[in-house]
């Protein structure tokens, strides 16, 4: 497996005369090989954007190594742009231009052959509306335009953040389609996304970020592996022989209604045996196998609190300090937007 992208702690603040010093990135590491499907998970504003901007160039790191295909970036970015297409942020098309155009330009712009743009058209399923205006496009079309402008060189990386926004859930499965093809097909994919069931479905490697800190990485089953806590659903009609016999055996039990959650199990039949034993004869016994979800609702800290809302930034995480002694230079391009509009 060779490395495809490459993130050694990164760090990005932006700086603001009203907010003084935000750290959007912190030290943060990525590692994305050939041909993984690899999901990017973090709440809002953990810095997944950011990552993919300062990776492709388009925002300045306070310092970090990043590399693509073994190139440093963004030194060598020319060098190895043909070799990767990306979508970062919705790109704006010309409204009165048809799909077919705008893409049969950019081939064009970018020495594609011209039968790219009809099957790339294909593969994005806009084989029918290619002679529309994009004006006439919805954001899911328009979207869609966007991956098959990223396609035209036949990339061997796709960028892709936040692709299912937007989208139908026709679309987000033909998204999903798509994103499995080009995989077959050998082509790496990196995906960011808050769909956790999508990153779940189509991904075999995941990074998860929290206030721009890598928090967990690697094949999505081992990140869930961590998490799994040898919990099982047991039914019984006795309720409280049940928690008995079970607590006196050395499990931990917790009560719901009409349930109970059985932690610690080694072997789901010592546990059936153990409550047999004693004429409890078992209704339901289900693994609690953990999800992408509760892992990501743990590992960024940012499991809902009933009747509490809880703010973009905060998580029940360590967060960035912001007490960094490392002296930051700004320049025009890390003034901050906030507050242009006040
Ligand atoms: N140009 C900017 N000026 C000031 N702060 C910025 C700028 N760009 C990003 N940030 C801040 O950096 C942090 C990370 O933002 P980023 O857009 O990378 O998050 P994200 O993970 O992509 O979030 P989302 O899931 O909402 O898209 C946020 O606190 C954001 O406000
Ligand atoms: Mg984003």
């Amino acid at each position: 497996m060779s490395a495809v992208i490459e993130i050694a702690g990164l760090r990005k603040s932006f700086t603001s005369l009203r907010h003084g010093r935000r750290i959007a990135l912190d030290g943060f590491d990525m590692l994305v090989e050939a041909g993984q499907v690899h999901g990017f998970l973090g709440p809002n504003g953990s810095g997944k954007t950011t990552t993919l901007r300062t990776l492709l160039g388009l925002v300045r790191p306070d310092f970090g190594r990043m590399a693509l295909f073994g190139e440093p970036t963004p030194q060598r970015l020319p060098a190895v742009a043909p070799r990767f297409g990306a979508i970062v942020e919705s790109p704006q098309f010309f409204g009165n231009f048809t799909g077919w155009r705008t893409l049969y330009l950019l081939a064009v712009a970018g020495g594609v052959p011209r039968n790219r743009v009809d099957e790339v058209l294909e593969q994005v399923g806009l084989r029918d509306r290619g002679d529309e205006r994009v004006r006439t496009y919805s954001l899911g079309m328009r979207q869609r335009l966007a991956v098959a402008s990223a396609l035209l060189k036949g990339p061997e990386l796709l960028i892709l953040d936040e692709p299912a926004n937007g989208l139908d859930p026709a679309g987000i499965r033909e998204m999903r389609d798509l994103m499995r093809d080009l995989a077959a097909a050998g082509v790496t994919v990196l995906v960011s996304s808050h769909i956790l069931a999508e990153i779940e479905q189509i991904c075999d490697h995941v990074t998860i970020i929290s206030q721009g800190r890598r928090v967990a990485a690697g094949p999505v089953e081992e990140v869930l592996a961590g998490f799994d806590h040898g919990e099982f659903r047991v039914r019984v009609a006795d309720q409280d022989r049940a928690v008995e016999v079970l607590t006196a055996a050395g499990l931990t039990v917790s009560r719901l209604p009409d349930q109970l959650v059985v932690g610690g199990v080694e072997d789901p039949a010592r546990l059936s045996q153990l409550l047999g034993e004693q004429d409890l004869w078992v209704r339901e016994l289900t693994p609690l196998t953990p999800d992408l979800e509760s892992a990501f609702l743990e590992l960024t800290g940012t499991r809902p609190v009933p009747g509490v809302p809880r703010q973009v930034d905060e998580s029940t995480l360590p967060g960035p300090t912001g007490d960094d002694p490392l002296a930051v230079t700004v320049t025009a391009d890390d003034q901050t937007d906030e507050g242009a509009h006040r």
